[in-house]
């Protein structure tokens, strides 16, 4: 990929992509992220030298918010193994809201159909195992650091304590877990964890560099330090194809085709195999909770560049 030209493609997708901005609503369920200006848009591509590309918003802070929930996937997976997590969280895409409760309850056994839902997310931060809850974050945290080559990543203490004030859908959610024996652990230390660890702050920047770790089966890109195995990667990124947009998961990977997990703060992070992470930060968000013109940065990205991998 020929740099200078591809700096100036992006810088160009990202102009154009801002004119749908418009189009989106920042969350306002967490009140602290309705605060934020959404017209902002910013993009980073990390290559596999460690390169960085970006243009527009890149190094405006955000959470994690859903974004997260790849990152404890892989610490549960790494932590207890296939067998334990899965026997507790599903593997189907679900077609409902991120939120949605409905199938906890008509599907049987009750356990969530899968780890990007926020229902399947509880139950994988009730995995993470650690003497207390901030030994658990730090399990998470250690991870992001070392992918992101950013040691001090940390939460934003407002976003956090404002989802903890205000998450009485998650409350249930959790609470159905613990009455269907999927959560084992504590119910309010687990809400904390994951309240926690979807306040993790990064840049669009940084968030390439997630998806370009993923995108080398798990190695760091300069060094070439293994830090997830590569059958977790593997993992990772088939559940962005099929569940990381959501009910839209399918319509993504028709339009644009390349493995990628939203979060409601804005944030996209999106992996090509072998080739590239791609970080989008655009907090105006479509009636799915995906960020409107981050999937249409995306999309022409992935049509200038050729980067769907069906
Ligand atoms: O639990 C929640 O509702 C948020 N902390 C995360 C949800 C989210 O990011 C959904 N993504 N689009």
């Amino acid at each position: 990929m020929e740099i200078e030209r591809a700096s100036i493609q992006l810088a160009e997708a990202v102009k154009a992509a801002s004119d749908y901005t418009g189009q989106g609503k920042v969350a306002a369920y967490i009140p602290e992220l309705a605060k934020v200006d959404s017209r902002m848009l910013g993009a980073a591509v990390c290559l596999p030298d460690g390169t960085i590309l970006s243009a527009g918003d890149a190094d405006v802070p955000f959470t994690l918010q859903s974004i997260s929930k790849i990152c404890s996937l892989i610490v549960a997976l790494c932590q207890n193994g296939q067998k334990h997590v899965f026997e507790r969280v599903g593997k189907e895409p679900t077609g409902d809201p991120f939120n949605s409760i409905i199938k906890l309850e008509t599907i049987k056994p009750h356990k969530p159909l899968n780890p990007m839902i926020n229902a399947g997310a509880i139950a994988v931060a009730g995995m993470i195992q650690g003497n207390g809850v901030e030994q658990r974050l730090d399990a998470v945290l250690s991870l992001l650091r070392k992918m992101t080559g950013n040691p001090a990543l940390s939460i934003n203490e407002a976003v956090y304590c404002s989802e903890k004030r205000t998450a009485a859908r998650n409350r249930a959610l959790a609470w159905f877990l613990k009455d269907s024996g999927v959560l084992a652990t504590d119910v309010e230390e687990t809400l904390d964890l994951y309240f926690r660890h979807c306040a993790i702050e990064v840049t669009a920047k940084e968030v390439a560099r997630l998806g370009m770790v993923l995108a080398a089966d798990g190695v760091i890109p300069e060094t070439g330090e293994r830090v997830i195995p590569q059958e977790v990667a593997r993992i990772c990124k088939t559940f962005m194809v099929t569940c990381g947009m959501y009910n839209a998961s399918g319509e993504f990977a028709i339009d644009v085709g390349i493995p990628a997990k939203s979060g409601v703060a804005g944030g996209i992070m999106a992996a090509v195999p072998q080739r590239m992470g791609i970080g989008v930060f655009g907090p105006a968000l479509d009636e799915k909770g995906n960020s409107v013109a981050g999937v249409k940065l995306l999309e022409l990205l992935a049509k200038e560049w050729n980067l769907a991998i069906f």
